[in-house]
């Protein structure tokens, strides 16, 4: 039984409620319609690389549902749906264009404005062809040119319909972890690849949003998993240093040179062995902060930090962070993630609600320059259980989300600029390295049959979306 209410608020007139999901999850028709391998299908390959073995292939086959689909965001009444563009899909083996492919993205946005949906464009979830992951993917510097002439692509054929533009999704996983902790894709672990690629996809970013501003782009952003690095005790030097080091990684090492032009002192100190300094050229900073329009903010756990290797570990850091974290590549092989002994969803991630209060409140406090807000992505994966008419009574997800909900209004009655709120996910999907294990969606699916169900979760959204829009 779910037991959390949505307090009383009055949104500010115009807020987005909206729902999301990225291509490699829930497309499939992985080699169809002139699509190639992206990074996410060659580790698919890799032995014990995901969890059962899973692949891409068909995922929730929204490429060929995709009408049904949008059907299924009216019904729920969402004012936008976030959502990628594969990459390996318009340009699948580097340069060449796919007109195929593109032509997906065009329906799909026809379709979404039919429906009377706000298009909320990603230029990259994490999936990038494999053509350029041989020619050493983020890592080379040229993939951020590569990059661009992809985005204007993209922008020369959906800019006439497409207003909302993300340039990259969550950078830490693509960089960091894809190429440091190797447990997403491409799966490298090597401490200098992970940092070039952190530059590499900055400059890319900056890049991209100062060709799509001249090409006429209105409203450019990108989005970042952010946390907040809460040290265990805060008298304790050890713990202090931990929090600092995650939050310079997990945090700082985008905002500052996207928001202020600048590395953080302390990350290029950190990161000095692993050559950050070298692969900046002189005018990149610059690039890399042109003005944003948005900030998309992924937030779905806090993180409590030890630096003392007898801490309690738990593994609750996105995608497996914790262990990359506290790997010695990024020079810290003491940084560990106690349990405060809140309660966890099916990720083993803590619920702590008011943690996406306190970062929307601090991000507007220590960034002068901020632009408005949006919480891109929040949500849980739970354990679903069918009942025996096929609903789904997802009482603990259904309090996730209300809860954060309450927070984000919390946050703006204190003053944060938040403008919108999308859940993760719409369907249930293909969770990168846990396969389909993980369940975040608000609809079902049956990875057997394919068929969607709203959960309860799901209906819940529907009547509060409902309720807010008839205030
Ligand atoms: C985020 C990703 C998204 C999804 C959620 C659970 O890190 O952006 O694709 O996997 O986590």
């Amino acid at each position: 039984m779910s037991q959390i209410e949505p307090t009383p608020f009055t949104w500010p007139h115009g807020f987005i409620w909206g729902s999301a999901t990225a291509a490699a999850q829930i497309e499939g028709a992985g080699h169809a319609g002139g699509k190639e391998d992206s990074i996410w299908d060659a580790f698919a390959r890799v032995p014990g690389a995901i969890a059962g073995g899973d692949d891409l292939e068909t995922a929730v086959d929204h490429y060929h549902r995709m009408p049904a689909d949008v059907a299924l965001m009216a019904s729920l009444g969402l004012d936008a749906y976030r959502f990628s563009i594969s990459w390996a899909r318009v340009r699948p083996c580097d340069r060449a264009l796919n007109p195929e492919g593109l032509d997906f993205y065009s329906r799909l946005v026809d379709e979404l404005l039919g429906a009377g949906i706000l298009p909320w464009l990603t230029l990259y979830h994490w999936d990038l062809p494999q053509a350029l992951e041989e020619k050493d993917g983020w890592a080379n510097r040229e993939t951020a040119y590569r990059f661009v002439e992809y985005a204007t692509d993209v922008y020369a054929a959906l800019g006439d319909r497409v207003t909302h533009w993300t340039t990259f999704n969550e950078p830490f996983c693509s960089s960091l972890l894809g190429y440091g902790s190797g447990v997403h894709a491409p799966g490298r672990q090597d401490g200098g690849a992970a940092v070039a690629a952190v530059h590499h996809q900055h400059l890319a970013h900056g890049l991209a949003v100062n060709a799509l501003r001249s090409a006429g782009a209105q409203h450019l952003g990108i989005t970042l998993n952010l946390t907040n690095a809460v040290p265990r005790d805060a008298t304790d030097p050890v713990d202090v240093e931990a929090a600092r080091r995650l939050d310079s990684l997990a945090n700082r090492i985008f905002l500052e040179p996207l928001l202020r032009g600048a590395y953080p002192v302390d990350t290029l100190h950190d990161l000095e062995p692993f050559g950050l300094a070298e692969v900046i050229h002189s005018d990149d900073l610059s690039i890399i902060s042109a003005p944003l329009d948005f900030l998309g903010v992924n937030h779905y756990h806090d993180d409590l930090v030890s630096g003392h290797a007898d801490a309690s570990a738990s593994d609750s850091h996105a995608g497996g962070a914790a262990r990359s974290v506290g790997s010695p590549w990024i020079g810290s092989e003491y940084i560990t993630f106690p349990s405060r002994g809140l309660p966890r969803t099916a990720m083993d991630w803590e619920v702590n609600a008011d943690g996406l209060r306190l970062l929307l409140v601090r991000l507007g406090e220590e960034y002068e320059q901020l632009p408005p807000l949006y919480v891109t992505e929040n949500g849980a994966a739970y354990d679903d259980t069918v009942s025996a008419d096929g609903s789904v009574h997802d009482s603990e997800r259904t309090d996730y989300i209300v809860s954060h909900i309450n927070k984000v209004a919390e946050a703006i009655a204190a003053g944060a600029d938040v403008r919108g709120y999308f859940v993760w996910s719409l369907l249930d999907n293909f969770e990168w390295s846990y396969g389909y294990e993980k369940r975040f969606g608000i609809v079902r699916v049956d990875f057997d049959t394919l068929q969607r169900t709203v959960k309860d979760s799901g209906r819940r959204y529907a009547a509060h979306i409902r309720a807010v829009h008839a205030a």
